[in-house]
């Protein structure tokens, strides 16, 4: 039997009159004159009980009744009194006039009051249970529950099976660290769990189950962002017999109904497509946020010449990148502001913010005020003023380093000019970015890297570039972007031993070592092997565009901190030493510092 007839914040008008039971916690306790009430709280949201004293053991149990007692009310819902409804809450309208009252069990002061939202993240990591009574942290929750719900449907829908990979395997190479588990049996040695299920997945393709998904759990050892946590959850999907564009056609009607059913609002059909490169030339990141109507600008063959070796030099070098960015009356900005996204841009290693004032174009020279003028010539001047489209009032920026800095630094810039200077157009803006690269070239270890992860297919007639030009090779990976945040990736995977062979061998993976670590995929390649290829989708982050969250902490339960540390149960921690040992582990003698913290 239930212990309640209703929830609290299902009631309404419809119930008046009727005699209802329900169970809760005391949201708040008020004394009006002689009349008590109590904020009753569940799931569904709160409704307000009255206590009169004429029933005086009720009254007095009322009256002991303190913050987030849980409490079980029977009574009966009765109009609130002319003037004192309460527009703000679903139930405003009624209340329930107490009859019985009993406390199920009684509280202590909680560490902070749900309606207190000066409260730090880390306390309420450590009372996350009290932090998850809050509704706006159960409505974010909900509505994860009903996201993943219309994922399930329409990938059951479309005939995927729901299929569970193994947590307790080997390393799977998706570029971060591995968390280590020991084994007992296996004295020294140990399982890797997954950066996600790629290669279980591709072998789930090999052994005919044509369609798979899974809601399935990863684990990276990585610097943690606010969108980035150690453990995270993956819409994971692999298919046989699709090439990439039906794949992104499936996967951008799964997003568009998802966003349609659970929000009401209606994505672009068909979602844009962009290149690689053209995402990096105008907006200086593979995952740009199209909502910010700025754009980079190519200006370093204007500079080849110029005295200015800070321009001069990157302008010449082959690596190297000089790009202006216009800001639309950003002649607004005080020597403050600039000062400030100098510092911002510093983050992101570039070493200044060069910028032009443009106040009276007419004007040429006079009309303009920049630290780097005297470094320009005339015809370089007017030649960035047309590039640039720059106007009376509006200002550009500079950025001159290694492509990759310039990139990263006006990218981000970019983003945040948009923000700050309330520049964003259109709330939802979804694309595909195609056609990057195999791989790059990671200078600090002199050796191709892949873009994606070693098993992306190379595009089929760039095939030969593996050989005669590896960085000019394209692969046939997606990526979803949504408004500035990359929600998934995928790939055509190479299905042909040889091809996976070759691309080992580019990242520097010998043979043997290919034969130790992946010797099951590339025996499976050789038993029939179907053409497959899939993606996976950053569930936290969708729900975090979704809920308009500003971290993905905000939409897990029990997430962990910036350190990878849970504040609620205190993991990671030391064991006995018994346990140690029958692991066959020592651990070394922590220097102090490691040790304390
Ligand atoms: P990828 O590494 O791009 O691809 O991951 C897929 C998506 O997972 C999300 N994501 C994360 N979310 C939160 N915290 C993290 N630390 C984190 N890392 C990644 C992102 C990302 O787009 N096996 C391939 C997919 C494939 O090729 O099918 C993979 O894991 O939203
Ligand atoms: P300096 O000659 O160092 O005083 O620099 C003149 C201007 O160029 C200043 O506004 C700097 O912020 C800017 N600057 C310096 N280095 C760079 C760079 N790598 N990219 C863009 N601007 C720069």
């Amino acid at each position: 039997m239930s212990m309640r007839t209703h929830y609290c914040g299902a009631l309404n008008k419809n119930h008046v009159d009727q005699e209802v039971t329900l169970v809760g916690w005391a949201h708040r306790r008020r004394d009006h004159g002689g009349v008590i009430f109590i904020d009753l709280r569940d799931r569904e949201g709160r409704v307000q009980v009255v206590f009169d004293p004429d029933a005086a053991d009720t009254f007095a149990v009322a009256e002991s009744v303190r913050s987030e007692y849980v409490l079980q009310v029977r009574g009966l819902v009765r109009l609130r009194p002319e003037g004192t409804a309460n527009p703000e809450l679903a139930t405003g309208e009624i209340e329930v006039l107490g009859r019985q009252l009993e406390v199920l069990n009684a509280a202590e002061t909680p560490p902070f009051h749900l309606d207190d939202d000066t409260v730090s993240e880390e306390h309420r990591l450590r009372y996350r249970y009290i932090d998850l009574r809050r509704p706006e942290m159960l409505n974010r929750i909900r509505l994860r529950a009903q996201v993943t719900r219309e994922l399930r449907r329409f990938l059951d829908d479309n005939g995927f099976l729901d299929i569970e990979t193994p947590i307790l395997t080997r390393a799977t190479p998706e570029g971060a660290r591995d968390y280590l588990v020991p084994s007992r049996t296996h004295p020294g040695e140990f399982f890797a769990l997954p950066q996600s299920p790629q290669l279980f997945k591709q072998l789930l393709m090999m052994s005919g189950i044509d369609r798979y998904y899974q809601i399935v759990r990863c684990f990276r050892d990585e610097d943690l962002r606010a969108d980035r946590q150690p453990e995270f959850t993956q819409l994971d999907i692999e298919t046989s017999f699709l090439d990439e564009d039906t794949i992104m056609k499936l996967m951008e009607a799964m997003i568009r109904g998802l966003f349609d059913k659970v929000l009401g609002v209606k994505l672009d059909d068909p979602f844009p497509r962009m290149t690689y490169q053209e995402a990096m030339q105008r907006f200086g990141s593979d995952r740009p946020d199209l909502r910010v109507p700025l754009e980079l600008v190519d200006v370093g063959d204007l500079m080849v010449g110029v005295d200015f070796k800070v321009f001069a030099g990157p302008a010449l070098d082959p690596n190297g990148r000089v790009a202006a960015l216009r800001l639309p009356k950003g002649g607004e900005l005080t020597r403050k502001e600039i000062d400030d996204y100098t510092r911002f841009v510093g983050i992101y290693g570039a070493r200044g913010l060069a910028y032009i004032k443009v106040n009276e174009r007419a004007k040429g020279r006079d009309g303009l005020q920049s630290p780097i003028l005297k470094f320009l010539p005339d015809d370089v001047i007017e030649a960035i003023m047309q590039r640039t489209g720059a106007g009376d009032g509006d200002l550009v920026f500079f950025g001159a380093d290694k492509a990759r800095i310039v990139n990263e630094a006006l990218g981000a810039l970019r983003v945040k000019l948009g923000e700050d200077r309330g520049l964003l157009e259109g709330q939802w803006r979804p694309l595909w970015v195609v056609d990057f690269p195999m791989f790059e070239w990671d200078e600090g270890e002199k050796r191709w890297m892949s873009l994606h992860h070693p098993f992306t297919s190379p595009k089929e007639d760039h095939l030969p570039l593996l050989d005669t030009d590896p960085g000019a090779c394209h692969s046939r990976a997606y990526d979803m972007v949504l408004n500035g945040t990359e929600l998934g990736g995928g790939s055509m995977r190479i299905f042909r031993p040889h091809v996976q062979r070759r691309v080992f061998e580019l990242l520097g993976i010998s043979d043997e070592e290919a034969d130790d670590k992946f010797g099951f995929l590339l025996n499976a390649l050789k038993y029939g092997c179907p053409p497959h290829g899939g993606l996976a989708f950053g569930l936290d982050r969708l729900v975090m565009l979704m809920t308009g969250a500003q971290s993905i902490r905000e939409v897990m339960a029990f997430p962990k901190t910036q350190t990878a540390s849970c504040l609620l149960t205190n993991a990671p921690s030391p064991v006995p030493d018994a346990q140690l040992k029958e692991l066959n582990i020592r651990v070394r003698k922590l220097p102090e510092k490691m040790a304390e913290s």
